[in-house]
This record gives C-alpha cells, sequence and structure tokens, in this order.
C-alpha cells in the first residue's frame, strides 16, 4: 500500500529556533521515513504580516529551507519547496474562497486575537488576513494530505480545513479526504532564556545558527532558580530555565544533575558551563551542515525547485478532479 500523504507548513519569517527543532523538526525527521511528506514553506502566508517587508521574505525562505535539511530532512525523500512555486496552492485558495462562510473565518481564534491586537480599523487588518486559514486548508487539500503535523495552536486551522473540505465534498462530489492534525503529545516545550515559552518575538530564542560564542553568552544569560543565590542554596530544577534545558537536551544524563542542584552540591555556574556544552554538541553538526549549504545557495535553490516539481505533480492531479467536480473548464 502506498505511504499516507501528509503535509507540514512553516512561515519563512526568521530562521529557526531550539524550540523549533525540538518542538517539530525532531519529529518530521522521522514521519518522512513513514509517510510521502511535502514540506511547504508558506511564503504567501508571510505576507500576511510581512506585506511591507517583502524583500526579506525569498531569503528567509532559503534560509528556512537550509535549516530543515541540517537538522536532517533529506530533500530527496521529502518534498521540501516554497509555496508560491506552486500556483495550484493559489487557485484552490481562490475555489475555497467562494464557498467558506465569512463567520466560520471570523470565529477563528487566531484572527480574533490578531484582530484584538491590531484593532477594527487598521489597514493591516487586510481581506488576506481573515482568509489566511482558507489558503493553509488549500495548501493542505491541495495534496489531499491525510495527515497534517502541526502544533496545539494550529487545531482550529486543522478543523477549518476538514469543514471546507466536506463542504466541497457535499457540494461538488467526494474529492478531498479529511485531515487529521498530528499533534507531538510528547514533543518538549522549550523555554527560551526568560523562561517563557522559546520564541522569535519574545527574543528569548537559541538560534541553530548561533555559533558556540553566542549560545554561551545566552545561556548564561538565563533565569536560573530565583532562590539558588550561592552554591550551597538548594535549587528547584523545576524552577530553573537552565535545568529545564539540560532535561531536554541530555535527557540521558540529567538526573545526577538536578540531584547535585537539589542538594546544593552545584552550582548556576558549573550547570550553565555543561549545559552549554551539551547544546554545542547538538548543533554542532546541524552548524556545519548549514554553513555548507548557505555556501551554495543555488544547491538550495536547485532542491527548492525539485521539490516544487514533485509537489506541483501532485498539485495538478488534484486541481484536475477538482475542476471536473465543479464543472470548470
Ligand atoms: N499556520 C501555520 C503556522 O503558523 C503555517 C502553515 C501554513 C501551515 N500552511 C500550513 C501548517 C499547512 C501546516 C499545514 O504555523
Amino acid at each position: 500500500m502506498a505511504a499516507k500523504r501528509i503535509l507540514s507548513g512553516m512561515q519563512p519569517t526568521g530562521t529557526l529556533h531550539l524550540g523549533n527543532l525540538e518542538g517539530a523538526l525532531k519529529n518530521w525527521v522521522q514521519l518522512q521515513y513513514q509517510y510521502e511528506m511535502y514540506c511547504c514553506i508558506v511564503d504567501w502566508h508571510a505576507l500576511t504580516t510581512m506585506y511591507d517587508r517583502t524583500d526579506q521574505i525569498t531569503s528567509q525562505a532559503i534560509e528556512v529551507a537550509a535549516d530543515y535539511i541540517a537538522a536532517g530532512l533529506d530533500p530527496e525523500r521529502c518534498a521540501i519547496f516554497i509555496q508560491s512555486h506552486v500556483k495550484e496552492h493559489a487557485e484552490l485558495h481562490l475555489l475555497f474562497s467562494m464557498i467558506t462562510p465569512l463567520g466560520w473565518l471570523e470565529r477563528v481564534p487566531t484572527y480574533k486575537e490578531k484582530r484584538e491586537n491590531l484593532g477594527l480599523n487598521d489597514e493591516s487588518l487586510s481581506y488576506g488576513l481573515l482568509g489566511y486559514p482558507v489558503l493553509q486548508a488549500a495548501d493542505i487539500l491541495v495534496y489531499r494530505a491525510h495527515a497534517v503535523p502541526v502544533g496545539k495552536d494550529q487545531i482550529p486551522h486543522i478543523e477549518l480545513t476538514r469543514e471546507i473540505a466536506r463542504r466541497f465534498n457535499r457540494l461538488y462530489g467526494e474529492v478531498f479526504p479529511e485531515p487529521e492534525q498530528m499533534v507531538n503529545e510528547v514533543a518538549a516545550v522549550v523555554p527560551g532564556m526568560d523562561g517563557r515559552k522559546m520564541s522569535k518575538s519574545y527574543g528569548n530564542a537559541i538560534y541553530l545558527s548561533d555559533d558556540p560564542d553566542a549560545v554561551r553568552a545566552k545561556v548564561n544569560e538565563a533565569f536560573t532558580c530565583p532562590t539558588k543565590i550561592r552554591k550551597s542554596d538548594p535549587g528547584i530544577p523545576e524552577n530553573c530555565v537552565v535545568c529545564q534545558l539540560r532535561r531536554t537536551f541530555d535527557p540521558d544524563g540529567y538526573l545526577p544533575s538536578w540531584e547535585e542542584d537539589r542538594a546544593g552540591t552545584r552550582g548556576c555556574v558549573q550547570n550553565k558551563r555543561e549545559l552549554t556544552d551539551v547544546i554545542n554538541a547538538r548543533l554542532a553538526p546541524i552548524r556545519a551542515r548549514r554553513a555548507e549549504l548557505l555556501a551554495d545557495p543555488g544547491q538550495i535553490l536547485r532542491y527548492l525547485e525539485s521539490g516544487a516539481d514533485r509537489a506541483r505533480a501532485t498539485a495538478e492531479e488534484t486541481m484536475k478532479a477538482v475542476r471536473h467536480a465543479m464543472g470548470l473548464g
């Protein structure tokens, strides 16, 4: 039996950090061996917020591709491509926009949040921003994907994707499967240096592109247990960013360090030094591969083109079925 199809998407809004690596990428690297996988760098989605900084989008997309490949996604195995290289996403988005009730979109939590942050009359509250999840549904359904690996925050978008698929199928006949979200429950939530979730927008992240000194400097600034002032004070590893990161990046070896922290026989300086070493060891091969890739952007573009060619072949088949079902053309 042919492998089931899955599609993942990521916005090219910056290079990837350890939270992306642990929360998503590590899992995707496994999935590429079990599924027919499409990895879409969604540059059109990025326009919903970066429409006035379009000059940055393509170079960021290339960096994201380098991050993906450096972290272990194999461009021969999984189609890594840029959304705007496969125009079928746009065509399906347009067709879906005709059958998606406005009320469904106005209820989407991510839209409600953005609207509240921006204010009702803000000119960046665009038609495209409201339609963001319709474009996402097109990304997924243009491959008739069975499942979508995503974080919890994306579940409403996948639910909407199913509703659009169902509505299309009811109106025009069975074309689309109803895709499932694949939420990786065991993925670590990686804290940033300030203890909040690691995020580009909080400025608390360690990037795959950071060199060893940058990692050291960031770890040295990280929040530790506030009641542990001296080395001999008992620490609470659950309240310490450094201890939490140690558990994620040294899952087999962290326990003794936690015991010493609690017992007051280990201080934060040693703890930070060792965490820096653990993270740098993990990043070293990724960093090396990344630098090698970025030294030859032409090769990355060739990977992205061949990914787009494979994606397009699948997307064209779907669009034929869609046009036929709708009686178009
Ligand atoms: N909305 C997703 C995010 O912000 C990105 C995305 C766009 C996506 N299209 C997708 C994710 C299709 C999965 C499938 O993370």
